[in-house]
């Protein structure tokens, strides 16, 4: 199996940056070089250091240099010298501090950008694109991938660039002044090279991905948990859903170790090899008659060499498998980023208004990778200030029927329209519809912040006006916390009737121009359901309802009843004959 190149990655992600983010980049790229370079300075430093040790006359030559006097004493000299060094590490070290905290700061503030943006697309996606997948892949790009490409990405590409230059320009110094230690380089040099990148980026990429996937897997596992608690239990499935997760979990774990391991083993080969050549030079030397005091200079070389050379090489080599292991993270980023919203999903028409009617005109519509069509030309009108209800058995497509009138779903062929010209994939279109669902969505919050969702500033009035109406005065009242009581995740500890009426009042709060109920009130005793209607009815008066229920009781007050049967329309039934048909019934 082949990797990308880490071109193709850089690419990638060059891509995804704005103009402003790449030159904070460039800005890191510059920092790692000037610490890079304060590096170079201090390891030569410490040589010149040994050497002056060695010889302090040698050392009188450069404090000559910078104005001390030219008769000091040798332990003046050193002294001085000693001073230097230690000034020039602190130096560097608070310089290298800066860098650190620049090139952390700058990365996860573009890091918490992007997020932003990305959710933002995400937000902006196709209803139907939700359908295809599932959120455990969302969390996993938003939360792991897109955090992976920063950190993993972008840092380690601006070391390798700034040590690569030191490297060379340290190799160029060493070619011109010591051949035979240019020739120990090339030679740990071409070894390491072959077997990094023939042996060891390859794996590295292959690691991310496998981590990747071991992520995404055990991340879904844990949101099934989680959310599936109380059918696990009762089903008797709870070791086998830890050992889902446990297995993936595992499998994370051990490759994280391998890789953290593995990334340590070219400093070790790099000594080997390092140390192997140091020794074999001075037994070549010993041999050939040269006094110990002669090879102070070769000693010196590889001091140097020790010091900075190979561990930039080591580092090198250490970023290059980071920043291979990130690729994939990269690439998913990439495809996420660039299909999550790539067409614009809803529009803006700012002279929407809605007077007359809401228009189906031989609706068709297919369910992603379903061979059969959910709705088979649905054709009818229904107008304003109409009450229309919607009834057939369970899958018949009344719940795919509402979401193509909300805009939601796209009709592969007909079309919903508003006044015979405005679309329903629209933001105005949204902004006039208060939607009660099948399926109810609270979010763990008070129940005034699940009535004004989303709103930082509820409005008092509206929020009392759609709790009476909705029937929940008497249940709010008998609590401690009344309209500030929490839900629960995904209002676990409400009831079920409970968590409709919040979506129903969530719906009136709103005040809206269109009311649509799916199965709205199928939660709730015969009781509460009929006080309810009788307050929709109310709330409906000036307003235009759509209304899926079970009952046909339910829908005696509206002014026609379309009958939906395996995804096309059976019948439309008056007000009138509906009436006349539940006389009949009963009788
Ligand atoms: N996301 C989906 N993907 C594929 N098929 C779906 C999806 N949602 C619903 N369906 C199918 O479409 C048909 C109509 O479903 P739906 O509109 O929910 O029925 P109803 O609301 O009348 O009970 C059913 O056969 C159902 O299985
Ligand atoms: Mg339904």
């Amino acid at each position: 199996m082949s990797s990308p190149s880490i071109y193709s990655a850089i690419q990638k992600l060059r891509s995804l940056l704005t103009k402003e983010e790449k030159l904070k980049w460039v800005g890191i790229a510059v920092f790692a070089l000037s610490t890079s370079l304060l590096e170079v300075v201090t390891a030569s430093v410490i040589v010149v250091f040994a050497q002056v040790l060695n010889q302090p006359e040698f050392g009188q030559k450069y404090l000559g240099m910078i104005g001390f006097s030219n008769n000091l004493s040798p332990g003046r000299i050193v002294f001085y010298i000693a001073i230097i060094v230690g000034v020039i590490y602190l130096i560097k070290n608070l310089v290298a501090a800066a860098e650190v905290f620049f090139q952390n700061f700058t990365i996860q503030k573009m890091n918490y950008h992007f997020k932003k943006k990305l959710l933002h697309r995400y937000a902006e996606a196709d209803y139907g694109f939700y359908l295809t997948r599932n959120s455990a892949l969302g969390v996993a790009v938003v939360g792991g991938d897109a955090e992976q490409m920063f950190s993993n990405g972008m840092i380690p590409i601006a070391s390798i660039l700034s040590e690569s230059i030191i490297f060379i320009c340290l190799i160029g110094m060493v070619v011109f002044m010591n051949p035979s230690l240019a020739i120990t380089i090339f030679g740990v040099g071409a070894v390491l090279g072959v077997f990094v990148v023939k042996v060891m980026f390859p794996q590295f990429y292959r690691w991310g991905q496998r981590m990747q996937e071991a992520a995404l897997n055990s991340g879904q596992n844990l949101l099934q948990f989680f959310h599936g608690f109380k059918e696990i239990v009762l089903l008797g499935k709870r070791e086998a859903f830890v050992n889902a997760f446990q297995y993936h979990s595992r499998k994370k774990s051990r490759i994280q170790a391998v890789q953290t391991a593995t990334n340590a083993l070219p400093r070790m080969v790099i000594e080997v090899l390092f140390v192997g050549l140091f020794v074999t030079t001075i037994a070549v030397l010993c041999l050939e008659h040269e006094s110990p005091v002669q090879m102070m200079g070769v000693l010196g070389g590889y001091l140097y060499l020790g010091f900075r050379v190979m561990p930039g090489l080591n580092r090198v080599i250490n970023q290059l498998n980071v920043f291979k292991a990130a690729i994939p993270s990269i690439e998913r980023v990439y495809k996420e980023y660039n299909t999550v919203a790539l067409k614009e999903n809803y529009v803006d028409v700012p002279h929407f208004v809605f007077e007359q009617s809401i228009e189906l005109k031989n609706v068709c519509f297919c369910y992603p990778n379903v061979e059969s069509d959910a709705l088979k030309g649905i054709s009818f009108e229904i107008k304003k200030g109409e009450c229309v209800g919607i009834v057939g058995e369970t899958g018949s497509g009344k719940s795919t029927l509402i979401d193509v009138i909300l805009g939601l779903l796209r009709p592969y062929k007909g079309s919903v329209l508003i006044d015979s010209q405005y679309t329903v994939s629209s933001y105005q279109w949204h902004l006039k519809i208060g939607y009660v669902p099948q399926s109810v969505y609270l979010t763990d919050d008070t129940i005034e912040a699940n009535i004004a969702f989303g709103e930082k500033e509820i409005d008092e009035n509206r929020l009392n006006a759609a709790i009476d109406a909705a029937q929940l005065r008497k249940f709010i009242s008998q609590l401690p916390e009344g309209v500030k009581t929490f839900v629960g995740e995904r209002g676990i500890r409400l009831s079920g009737g409970e968590r409709q009426r919040i979506s129903i009042a969530r719906a009136l709060y709103r005040n809206p121009e269109v009311l649509i109920f799916d199965e709205a009130t199928s939660a709730l005793d015969n009781e509460t359901e009929a006080r309810l209607m009788k307050t929709i009815n109310a709330v409906s008066q000036n307003r235009t309802v759509i209304m899926i229920a079970h009952r046909l009781t339910t829908l005696k007050d509206c002014d026609r009843i379309v009958e939906m049967n395996g995804g096309q329309v059976r019948q439309i039934i008056s007000n009138e004959n509906l009436i006349n048909n539940m006389v009949k019934n009963n009788a």
